[in-house]
């Protein structure tokens, strides 16, 4: 044990020991990456995009964890999910990432069989049904969809986690924010080079955050110390400390300025307009930011052991987005650069880890939620391998 460690409140999440971190091969090696796709990412939720981005009458086609998906929103609206292949002879259904629906139907377009929305063959085209010929069992195969605040989650494995289920963060359930109403007044997509474990890694720290982000630091000045939160802080002691990280003095929301670009939602509470920032977070593939006028969504897909996609969209009300003086610069400006900073900060990780001459790295005490997160990783591994036994998994069902 360390000599700060002596000193630290009982409570204190820092580490007390020096911890290994990953073996490098782990962010580049392509089998390692291949068995983390299958045995994490497709044994996840994925989110696919907000529900208001699936149109009545649309099918969507989605690569989803190395699995070919096509979503269906349905005349009447019901949202669906299968693989995206026929079960004929096996043809791609939804060649593009977005065409109608014939007449409310998934019309294969090699021999021309079609599916209800929610599955079920319709017809065989031109083919002719031999005796035997058993309808009800060449539906389409189903992919579990759920959906939350607003945004659509899938997972291709034959059994779903509860949704948050195991995740080291406790799900906010941002129940104060108006999710389902809000509207993208903004989105931008990006590849980083580096791994996807490099991206939630450096989401799980701050010590980086003074030398990296200093718009964020004299934003939020316990950021400027290295800290997530107040508790990082040797002398932390519950009962003096507040809680979470707060902006600074007059500061209300992450703009330009520090004001808000719109009304508080109604419905925070004190504490939430106090904060200025709430997490929520849906590992692998998602953290949400809800501030006290608008909401970030950042979400991460990986493409490949040292590529991953990282997509950001803003959401505000309706009536902010329809208001002339609205300027979503005002949020973009700011979070962009954020998110630049750690993007450019996750490529110069993956650099180095790529022709690393050590075995492993190793954590210091404020980096206990990486800690997390590389146990979290780890469990998932040996969930996958063991076939999925634990972590609460439940059957497929119908949605
Ligand atoms: S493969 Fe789809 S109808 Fe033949
Ligand atoms: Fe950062």
């Amino acid at each position: 044990m360390n000599a700060a460690a002596k000193i630290l409140h009982p409570l204190s999440p820092l580490l007390r020991d020096p911890v290994p971190s990953l073996a490098p091969n782990r962010y580049w090696d392509a089998d390692w990456y291949a068995r983390e796709l299958r045995e994490i990412w497709a044994r996840n939720w994925n989110y696919i995009g907000r529900a208001a981005g699936f149109a009545a009458g649309t099918m969507h086609r989605r690569d989803v964890a190395g699995v070919n998906v096509v979503i269906v929103r349905s005349k009447s609206g019901e949202l669906t999910a299968f693989h995206n292949v026929c079960p004929h002879r096996g043809s791609e259904l939804c060649l593009t990432d977005v065409q109608p629906l014939r007449g409310n139907r998934i019309l294969c377009p090699y021999h021309a069989w079609s599916f209800k929305a929610d599955g079920t063959l319709a017809s065989t085209g031109a083919a002719s049904r031999a005796e035997g010929f058993d309808a009800d069992a060449l539906g389409l195969r189903q992919v579990a969809l759920r959906e939350w605040n607003g945004m659509v989650f899938v997972c291709p494995s034959e059994q779903s986690p509860s949704f948050g289920a195991d995740n080291f963060f406790e799900v906010h359930e941002l129940s104060n924010w108006p999710m389902n109403d809000l509207v993208e007044a903004y989105r931008e997509t990006n590849i980083v080079e580096a791994n996807w474990k490099v991206i939630w890694e450096n989401f799980n720290e701050c010590l980086h955050c003074p030398g990296v982000h200093p718009s964020l630091c004299s934003l939020i000045p316990v950021y400027k110390k290295g800290h997530l939160a107040p508790h990082d802080a040797g002398d932390w002691d519950p009962e003096t400390a507040q809680p979470e990280p707060t902006l600074r003095p007059g500061a209300r929301s992450w703009t330009l300025t520090g004001e808000p670009v719109a009304p508080d939602f109604p419905g925070l509470s004190d504490a939430e307009r106090d904060a200025g920032q709430t997490y929520a977070v849906v590992l692998p593939t998602l953290f949400v930011v809800a501030h006290v006028d608008f909401v970030s969504i950042v979400s991460i897909r990986p493409l490949g052991p040292e590529r991953t996609e990282v997509s950001g969209e803003v959401l505000v009300a309706p009536e902010t987005l329809a208001n002339p003086d609205f300027d979503v610069n005002q949020i973009v400006l700011f979070n962009t650069q954020v998110q630049n900073e750690d993007a450019a900060a996750c490529e110069m990780n993956q650099r180095g880890l790529r022709s690393s001459p050590f075995e492993h790295g190793v954590l210091m005490p404020e980096e206990y939620q990486v800690r997390e997160f590389h146990q979290w990783v780890q469990r998932q591994l040996i969930d996958g391998a063991a076939g999925g036994a634990r972590n609460n998994r439940e059957p497929l069902v119908a949605v």
